[in-house]
């Protein structure tokens, strides 16, 4: 392919351009390349299964050589994975076919037979099936602890503890860890690596790796696709758990759809201005529901009042769009009548993109801290609208739960 020559300004590598810059430029040239593509501002799509070598020495030696098969990535999943490493200030990104992908490839390059995970009881719900079906029949021991342990899960960690996994905060519950406190205690006790599902804050709002994380993983479909309109999944490690993380993915068979790598990156450059949006409307939503006499509480740690705001305050740098609220009491069929009420707030699983969703929020998957709240939950994800337009048919929800026996 014919590169362009020129050495202008606008065209100069990424990695020159946005060095030491702060995080909201940084979204604008991670991973991009323009030099490379004829000034072509976005990486280009690849599509590719067979690559060609030109002599045979190549095709001996096509081990050395950045793209030799389609599984193993090209310039335009090299630019993605670049892109998440740079954000995140990791060493390296893997990429996968969905966020729960990246979660089970993480446990399973860490973890053999006869070894112990330490598992936060917040944990999202496939990735706890996960522990309870393949990672059992490994013969993985699984422990579920408290996500409020903080320094206190040294008092778990047995000689057989590989991994300590964390989410912070739960995606349903919204407790913060305290991943510092969680970190320090595993390392003291050794050979023991910390993982984290960073989807809830991305890389701008937690930096995982300066807070003792040695494994970030994100469920992309989230946050940094950004349109509800891909499946992907990211996991961004440090530079000792990267040959171990690379192995495992690579002996699976991972990879990732060249066009959904392409709508990551293109999520990437609205990132900041998204996710400061979303939070603006999750706390104006916020705000109005906790004024409301039916809610009991709202779970969003961005909250002065909220369990986990110090925490919160002290280790991150925004809150995004996802919330929970819970009321005091309510029947099924009030419940439903809230929900098919608010018609700007759609009904469906997942979160993140531009628009505004809810869901009931029954949280009983636990171990270890029963969900104790009695009266019906909800989760929201504020989207991208006109916040006022949103409490307008909040009201309205409210208004025919009211009405609803
Ligand atoms: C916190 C969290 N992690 C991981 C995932 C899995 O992501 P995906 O749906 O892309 O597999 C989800 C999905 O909802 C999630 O909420």
């Amino acid at each position: 392919m014919m590169s362009l020559a020129v050495k202008a300004k606008n065209l100069r590598d990424s990695r020159t351009i946005h060095m030491a810059k702060k995080d909201e430029t940084k979204v604008i040239y991670a991973g991009r390349d323009p030099e490379s593509n004829f000034g072509i501002v976005n990486p280009p799509v690849y599509h590719a299964s067979t690559v060609l070598f030109p002599t045979a020495d190549a095709l001996e030696h096509y081990a050395k050589l950045p793209v030799k098969y389609g599984r193993h990535g090209t310039p335009g999943t090299f630019a993605l994975e670049e892109a998440m490493s740079e954000l995140e200030g990791g060493y390296k990104s893997a990429l996968a076919p969905s966020g729960l992908a990246a979660c089970t490839i993480s446990l399973l390059a860490f973890l053999s037979t006869g070894d112990h995970l330490l598992m936060v009881d917040s944990v999202y719900g496939p990735t706890r099936a996960f522990c309870e079906t393949t990672l059992k029949r490994m013969g993985i021991e699984v422990t579920y602890y408290d996500p409020l342990i903080g320094a206190d899960i040294a008092g778990l960690i047995k000689p057989n503890t590989k991994v300590v996994y964390t989410e912070s905060p739960g995606s349903r519950s919204f407790e913060i860890q305290d991943i510092p406190a969680i970190s320090a205690a595993a390392k003291a006790h050794g050979d023991i690596t910390v993982m984290m599902d960073n989807t809830w804050a991305t890389p701008l709002y937690f930096k995982a790796f300066e807070h003792g994380v040695d494994i970030s993983i994100h469920a992309a479909t989230k946050y940094i696709v950004g349109h509800s309109d891909a499946m992907l999944g990211i996991v961004t490690t440090n530079k000792e758990s990267w040959k171990k993380l690379r192995a495992t993915h690579r002996s699976v068979g991972l990879c990732c759809a060249p066009d959904d790598a392409y709508l990551a990156l293109r999520g990437i450059r609205t990132l900041a201005v998204r996710l400061d949006r979303h939070c603006q409307n999750a706390m104006v939503l916020c705000e109005w529901l906790k004024e409301r006499p039916e809610v009991e509480q709202v779970l969003y740690p961005a909250l002065p009042d909220d369990p986990g705001h110090e925490i919160w305050q002290r280790d991150f740098k925004g809150a995004t769009g996802l919330f929970a609220f819970v009321l005091n009491e309510g029947t099924k069929a009030q419940s439903h009548a809230l929900l098919d009420n608010t018609p700007l707030f759609g009904m469906g699983y997942s979160w993140g993109g531009f628009e505004s969703l809810i869901v009931p929020n029954d949280v009983v998957e636990r171990s270890v801290n029963a969900w104790t709240h009695k009266g019906p939950s909800f989760r929201i994800h504020a989207g991208l609208e006109d916040s006022g337009d949103l409490i307008t048919d909040l009201q309205k929800g409210f208004d025919a739960f009211r009405k609803a026996k």
